[in-house]
């Protein structure tokens, strides 16, 4: 396994970043699922993955080099909301995905954001976990591949600069109190995002530049640049972006 050292992959736009997703999360499929059964695939919430989800629910090709029945999905976070809201991270991968090819209703591991309380909802999803990679008390799962965005403000799942969901060393899921939605997320946590085999940010537009310099290159500060809290431990993170975002690279400026 590569070291946690980030791999920066910059490409023309957001149509090309969707494609270079696509191969990368195809290709890990494919070599993980020599050595084993099933894939464990935690999906990003927000706009940017769309396309590719939309790729990979109908794109003919691409659609038919995924194994459904042996991929089992996952979010990085989830907004409060019912599955059907306009605003569900789960509705936006249902309407792409699961409503296009063949997933088993038991591969996909919503969280159950439709529960009033959302520290309720955080618990049942680390139950469902907890089930899934049938853990012993407090051991972490382990992604084979987490898909992530990232905010403006250097925010990546729903760890939020300043939230108490930054300071989670222990727990792989919290209700996270964000003040300026003055709602709750539902989200992973540092610890488990970095227990994963592969982290894929996807990250386009020239709005996310100033974050993207200061997250990749700039000081360490983790409480104001969420994203600068992913090292993956074992495994390897790569940032797919396109010439937009990474406008404001030192990368860029050498090619
Ligand atoms: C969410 C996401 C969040 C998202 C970033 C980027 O639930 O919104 O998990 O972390 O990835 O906010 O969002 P865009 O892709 O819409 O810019």
């Amino acid at each position: 396994m590569r070291s946690g050292k980030p791999e920066i992959r910059i490409v023309h736009d957001a149509e090309a970043l969707a494609w270079a997703a696509a191969e990368v999360v195809s290709r890990h499929v494919d070599e993980a699922l020599q050595n084993k059964r099933t894939f464990a695939l935690v999906l990003s919430g927000g706009s940017t993955p769309k396309r590719l989800y939309t790729l990979m629910g109908t794109n003919p090709s691409l659609r038919a080099r995924f194994p459904w029945d042996r991929i089992h999905f996952f979010w990085g976070d989830e907004r409060h909301v019912p599955p059907d809201h306009p605003e569900s991270n789960y509705r936006v991968a249902n309407e792409a995905i699961f409503s296009n090819v063949p997933v088993p209703p038991m591969n996909i591991h919503r969280v159950l954001s439709e529960n009033p309380d959302a520290n309720e909802a955080a618990r049942l999803y680390t139950q469902e976990l907890s089930a899934h990679f049938h853990l012993e008390q407090g051991e972490l799962p382990r992604f084979d591949c987490v898909l992530l965005g990232m905010g403006p403000d250097g925010h990546t799942a729903s760890l939020f600069p300043g939230t108490l969901a930054l300071g989670e060393k222990h727990r792989p899921v919290v209700a996270n109190w964000i003040d300026k939605f003055q709602s709750f997320r539902i989200t992973l946590t540092a610890p488990v995002l970095n227990h994963a085999k592969l982290i894929v940010f996807l990250v386009s537009g020239a709005e996310k530049a100033p974050a993207l310099r200061d997250v990749l290159e700039g000081v360490e500060t983790p409480g104001r640049l969420p994203a600068q809290l992913i090292r993956p431990i074992h495994g390897r993170i790569l940032w797919i972006v396109d010439r937009a975002a990474a406008s404001l690279l030192e990368a860029l400026k050498k090619t």
